[in-house]
């Protein structure tokens, strides 16, 4: 595990995207996974300007959903899917043949869980995930009590998790399922990024690095992921 400090959430955002771009100056074909929560949008703005200079091009790379609502697709405000849209593939003319991304407003939800595990096998294993962490240490909708062997797959949200969900839209939603990327994805992943930024999250930031690695925090058992990398601003490094 290697932790990054930042001394506020604009130089951490700008540690987790150069670490990105170098990875895609690597690989120019990178297959990225990026989660879609409120963590990680510095980090895209630092992307879009870093392409607006010609400093990184993401043009040869695919990505894959991290995480979705069930009962939510892309046209729906507060989706994972209309977050990326609006704040990262769009601004960065990404197109609709480089993504597979989960539509939680499907009625077949075994089978995005199928095509999205078939997309990540052809292109795969994943270059980079890009992950926030939950305040009961979920990553992606892998919640307390998750299973390490598991795929994509859907998931009863924890209670933490569905009182936290409000911030994100305007209108109350009755969200009681997620459709995720499973465990066995992110640790076969080549690089495991963990942002985190705020006080909230200084709690759950201590128990991921220092706490017990048990199922119950999902977030501490990144630490037996050999190249797992914690980006975090001062406030959510408080207790480490
Ligand atoms: C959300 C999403 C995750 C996200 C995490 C943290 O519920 N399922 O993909 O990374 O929780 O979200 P945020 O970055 O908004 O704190």
């Amino acid at each position: 595990m290697k932790i990054n400090i930042a001394d506020h959430y604009e130089e951490m955002s700008k540690m987790a995207a150069e670490h990105i771009i170098q990875t895609v100056h690597r690989k120019p074909n990178a297959l990225l996974s990026i989660a879609g929560g409120s963590t990680p949008l510095g980090t895209f703005r630092y992307l879009i300007e870093a392409s607006k200079d010609n400093r990184v091009s993401f043009s040869a790379c695919k990505f894959v959903s991290l995480d979705e609502w069930v009962g939510l697709g892309g046209g729906d405000e507060g989706s994972c899917r209309s977050t990326l849209d609006q704040h990262f593939f769009e601004p960065l003319n990404i197109r609709e043949e480089q993504i597979r991304f989960y539509d939680g407003r499907s009625t077949d939800l075994n089978g995005e869980c199928e095509k999205t595990d078939l997309f990540v096998e052809e292109h795969g294993p994943i270059d980079v995930i890009v992950l926030g962490v939950g305040l009961n240490g979920h990553l992606g909708f892998n919640e307390p009590g998750c299973e390490m062997d598991t795929y994509s797959h859907v998931v009863e949200l924890d209670d933490v998790t569905r009182t936290v969900s409000v911030k994100y839209f305007n209108e109350q939603k009755n969200l009681n399922h997620g459709i995720t990327l499973g465990m066995k994805h992110i640790m076969e992943s080549k690089d495991v990024l963990l942002l985190a930024d705020g006080d909230k999250k200084a709690e759950i930031v201590k128990a991921t690095v220092l706490g017990e690695m048990t199922d119950d925090v999902p977030s501490s058992l990144l630490r037996r992921h050999a190249r797992f990398e914690l980006f975090v601003d001062d406030k959510a490094a408080a207790f480490i």
